[in-house]
C-alpha cells in the first residue's frame, strides 16, 4: 500500500522541457492529498554546487513558483523546502554512522569526479545519505524518480538495511517509482539529453523571444528538403512531439518520410506549439510571482506538515538507538 509518495528536486537552475516532461510533469500528476504526497525542493543539495547566496534564494523560490505554475496544488500536496526541515540534517548524522564508506565510494557522482582527477567535497561523497535521510524521515515508501537516481535509492535502501540490521527494526524500506511515460528529451543542438550542463536546453519559462530564437536555431542536417527523412532518432521530430497532439506528430512522421519540407517550417510550428501548451502555466506563474508572500506561506504551511511528521520518525529513530 503506498501511504507516502515522496520526491525532491534540486533548484540548480530554472526547470527546461528535460525537466518537465521526464519528471516534474509525472510527480505532479501522483499528487494526491496533503498528507500522503510530499514534494520539496532540494536546496541542501543544491549547495554541493551553487555557491552564490543571492543565486540559490532565487533559484528556490523560482522553483516554488514554477512547481506551483505547472500544476503542484498545495491542497493536494505538500510541498517544502528542504532545509525548513532541521530533522533532515540530524537524522543524516545518525545514518552516517552506519553506512558503509564502500558504498558511497561506489556512487557515481563521486566516482565520476574522482576519475577525473578532481577533488571532491564531503557533501558530495555524502549525497546519497542525505537523501536516504529525505526519504527516510516521512516513512516514505514511493519515491518517483528519474532513472539517474536508481543508484540513490538502493544506497538508500541499503542504509535503512544497515540500521535496521544494528538497531532492530526502525524504518520503512522504500520503493523507487520509475516513471513509465518520462520522455527522454534531447537537447538542441542533437547531440544527447537535454541538460543544463550541456547548455542545450529551453526553459520551460523562458521568455517567448528567446525560447524562439532557440528552437529556430535547433541544430539539423543539410541533406536537401526532397529527401524523405527518417523521423526516428530525429530530435526536432522528438521535441515537436513532445508538444503535439497524435494527429499532429502523426502528420509529421508522414512528412518526414515523403521528404519535400523544409526543417523551418517544422521549427516555426514547435515555436507556436511550445508557445501554447504552457501558456496558461505562464499566466498563473505571472499572476504568483506578483504574490511572493503567498507562496511564501504555502512553503511554511508545507514545511509544517513535514516537521510534524520528520519529528515523530526522529524520535523513533533517537528512541532505536539510544539518544
Ligand atoms: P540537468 O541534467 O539539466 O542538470 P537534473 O539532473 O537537475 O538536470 O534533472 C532533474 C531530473 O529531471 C532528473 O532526475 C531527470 O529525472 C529529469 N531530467 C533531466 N533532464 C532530462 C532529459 N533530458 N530527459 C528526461 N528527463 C530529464
Ligand atoms: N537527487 C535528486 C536529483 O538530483 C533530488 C533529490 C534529493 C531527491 N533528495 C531526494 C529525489 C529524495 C527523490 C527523493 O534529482
Amino acid at each position: 500500500m503506498i501511504t507516502r509518495i515522496l520526491s525532491g528536486i534540486q533548484p540548480t537552475g530554472r526547470f527546461h522541457w528535460g525537466n518537465y516532461f521526464g519528471a516534474i510533469r509525472q510527480y505532479i500528476a501522483l499528487q494526491n492529498g496533503k498528507d500522503s504526497a510530499f514534494y520539496f525542493i532540494a536546496n541542501l543539495h543544491a549547495l554541493t554546487t551553487v555557491r552564490e547566496k543571492q543565486q540559490l534564494e532565487q533559484n528556490t523560490l523560482d522553483a516554488a513558483l514554477d512547481l506551483l505554475a505547472l500544476g503542484l496544488d498545495p491542497n493536494q500536496a505538500t510541498l517544502f523546502v528542504q532545509s525548513d526541515v532541521p530533522e533532515i540534517s540530524e537524522l543524516c548524522w545518525i545514518l552516517m554512522t552506519t553506512t558503509p564508506m564502500g558504498l558511497l565510494e561506489k556512487c557515481h557522482a563521486y566516482k565520476d569526479k574522482k576519475a577525473k582527477g578532481l577533488t571532491a567535497d564531503a557533501g558530495l561523497f555524502t549525497y546519497p545519505v542525505l537523501m536516504a535521510a529525505d526519504i527516510l524521515l516521512y516513512d516514505s515508501n514511493f519515491v518517483p524518480v528519474g532513472d539517474d537516481q536508481a543508484q540513490h535509492i538502493e544506497v538508500c535502501r541499503d542504509i535503512a538495511g544497515s540500521f535496521n540490521h544494528v538497531f532492530g527494526e526502525t524504518f520503512i524500506l522504500p520503493k523507487g517509482h520509475f516513471v513509465e511515460d518520462a520522455a527522454k528529451v534531447p537537447g538542441l543542438d542533437g547531440g544527447g539529453k537535454m541538460s543544463k550542463s550541456y547548455g542545450n536546453t529551453v526553459e520551460v519559462f523562458e521568455a517567448l523571444n528567446v525560447q524562439k530564437k532557440k528552437i529556430m536555431g535547433i541544430t539539423t542536417d543539410s541533406r536537401p528538403m526532397e529527401e524523405p527523412k527518417d523521423p526516428a532518432g530525429d530530435h526536432l521530430f522528438a521535441l515537436y512531439s513532445l508538444f503535439a497532439s497524435e494527429e499532429q506528430t502523426k502528420a509529421l512522421r508522414e512528412t518526414y518520410r515523403k521528404g519535400g519540407f523544409g526543417y523551418g517550417t517544422v521549427k516555426k510550428e514547435l515555436v507556436v506549439l511550445a508557445e501554447n501548451y504552457f501558456a496558461e502555466a505562464r499566466a498563473r506563474r505571472e499572476e504568483l510571482a506578483a504574490k511572493p508572500n503567498e507562496v511564501r506561506e504555502v512553503l511554511a504551511a508545507g514545511a509544517a506538515t513535514a516537521r510534524k511528521k520528520g519529528s515523530e520518525v526522529l524520535r523513533r529513530v533517537k528512541d532505536a538507538c539510544g539518544l
